[in-house]
C-alpha cells in the first residue's frame, strides 16, 4: 500500500508542476527553519530537543538512518556533524541497517530522517534502533507522522506540504536542520567558539537569499537541459560535499526524466566507470569545494578527453572551467562547507526541464510512491 494524495486537492499556486513550486519555495523554507528557531540573540534554541548536555556529552557516536533523498541529506548531515562536534558518524540506508547487527547501544544518537515521517522501512530501522538503547531524534517534514510520535526528539523542517513525488524543498531543509542541530550540539559541548558559531548562522542566513539568484537564472538550465535530454545515459561527479550532491543529482534525473545516470566519487572513476565514456557521453562535474577544485577539473579533463560533454557547476568567479567545460552554470560565492545548499538546485532544475522536455509526467512519475509504506 501507499500514501495516495490528491493532487488536484492541493494548489499549484499558478506554477505548471509542483515540482517547480516546491524548487521555487526552497529560499523560503531555508529561512523558516532557521530563522523560527533563532532566539533574539541569534542563538538555536531547540524546544523540542530534550537532550541535556550531560546526555549530549554520553554520546559516542551517531547514526543517521534514512531512505532516498533523506538518505543524501544525511550524507551531508556526516559531515557537518563530525566536524563541528567531532564525533564519529556512520550513515546507512534504512532497508539495510534494519536487517543488520549494527554497533548501536546506549550511548548512540541515532538521527531518522524522512520527509513523509511515514515510510516503513526508516519506522522499521528506528524501531530496531531503539530495541538496541538508542536515543532517537528525527528530522521530518510532518507534525504527527509515525516517526515523529515514536522518537525521543523531533526536528521539524519548515518545508510546508511536500506534493511532488521527487523531494526537492525537503532536501534543502533538511540539510539545514542538519546544521543547526551538529551547531547546537558543538557549542554545546564546547567544541565550537560563538564567533565562528555566529559567523556560520550568518551564512546559512545568506543561503536562501543565493537560492533565490540561482533560481532566477534558471533560463541557462533550460539551455543546459536541452543539451543532453535525447541521451540515454549521464555521470554526475564530485568529490567531498560534491559527490553527495551529485547522488541527489543522479537521482533527480532518474526519478523525473528517465535517463540512466549514476554518481562517482571523482577520483574513483579511473578505477573502472570512465570505461562507460563515449563521445557525446553527458557528464555533469560538481565543483563547489575549494580545495578540491583542482583536482574534480583534472578529472572533467580525464573524461572530456574521452569524449565527454561536460557540464561544470562551480562557484561564481572560478572560470578556470570554461577552459575544459563545454557549459558551465556558476552558483553565488558561499562558503564551501554550505555549498550543499546551493549545488542541488540547479540540478533540481536541470532535470526539472528535461523531464518536461521530454512529456514525462513531473510530478507522478512512473513506478513511484511520494511515501513508501511497503517493503
Ligand atoms: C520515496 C520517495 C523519495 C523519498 C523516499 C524517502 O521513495 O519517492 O522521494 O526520498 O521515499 O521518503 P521519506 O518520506 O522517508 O523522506
Amino acid at each position: 500500500m501507499h500514501v495516495e494524495w490528491d493532487v488536484e486537492a492541493a494548489s499549484k499556486a499558478g506554477y505548471e508542476h509542483f515540482m517547480l513550486k516546491e524548487i521555487h519555495e526552497q529560499p523560503k523554507g531555508i529561512t523558516d527553519t532557521l530563522e523560527k528557531r533563532l532566539d533574539e540573540k541569534g542563538f538555536i534554541k531547540l524546544d523540542d530537543i530534550r537532550l541535556t548536555k550531560e546526555q549530549l556529552e554520553d554520546i559516542s557516536k551517531v547514526y543517521v538512518v534514512a531512505c532516498g533523498t533523506a538518505y543524501h541529506a544525511g550524507l551531508v548531515g556526516r559531515y557537518a556533524i563530525e566536524k563541528f562536534v567531532k564525533i564519529p558518524v556512520e550513515v546507512e540506508i534504512a532497508s539495510e541497517f534494519r536487517y543488520r547487527d549494527p554497533f548501536v547501544d546506549d550511548k548512540t544518537l541515532v538521527i531518522i530522517v524522512s520527509q513523509s515521517g511515514e515510510t516503513l522501512d526508516t519506522l522499521a530501522a528506528l524501531r530496531h534502533a531503539k530495541k538496541k538503547g538508542a536515543r532517537i531524534l528525527s528530522i521530518t517534514n510532518v507534525v504527527g507522522s509515525s516517526i515523529a510520535r515514536e522518537s525521543d526528539d523531533v526536528f521539524y523542517t519548515w518545508a510546508g506540504p511536500e506534493i511532488a513525488v521527487a523531494s526537492t524543498k525537503a532536501y534543502t531543509t533538511q540539510i539545514v536542520s542538519f546544521y543547526m542541530i551538529a551547531l547546537y550540539m558543538a557549542l554545546k559541548l564546547g567544541r565550537m567558539d560563538e564567533k565562528e558559531y555566529k559567523r556560520i548562522i550568518e551564512e546559512i542566513k545568506l543561503t536562501s537569499g543565493k537560492v533565490q539568484q540561482i533560481i532566477d537564472q534558471d533560463s541557462k538550465l533550460v539551455e543546459i537541459a536541452k543539451a543532453i535530454m535525447d541521451r540515454q545515459h549521464g555521470f554526475f561527479l564530485g568529490r567531498g560535499l560534491d559527490y553527495n550532491t551529485a547522488m541527489e543529482g543522479s537521482l533527480k534525473m532518474k526519478e523525473v526524466s528517465y535517463i540512466h545516470t549514476e554518481a562517482f566519487a571523482a577520483g574513483e572513476l579511473k578505477h573502472g566507470s570512465i570505461a562507460l565514456i563515449e563521445e557525446g557521453t553527458p557528464v555533469i562535474g560538481i565543483a563547489s569545494q575549494e580545495n578540491l577544485f583542482e583536482k574534480i577539473v583534472s578529472n572533467m579533463k580525464e573524461v572530456k578527453a574521452r569524449g565527454a560533454f561536460v557540464v561544470a557547476i562551480a562557484q561564481e568567479g572560478n572560470t578556470e572551467v570554461e577552459k575544459v567545460a563545454d557549459m558551465v552554470f556558476y552558483i553565488p560565492k558561499v562558503d564551501s562547507l554550505l555549498a550543499s545548499i546551493l549545488t542541488v538546485v540547479p540540478l533540481q532544475l536541470i532535470a526539472y526541464h528535461v523531464a518536461v522536455l521530454k512529456g514525462c509526467d513531473v510530478d507522478k512519475p512512473r513506478n513511484l510512491a511520494k511515501s513508501v509504506t511497503v517493503e
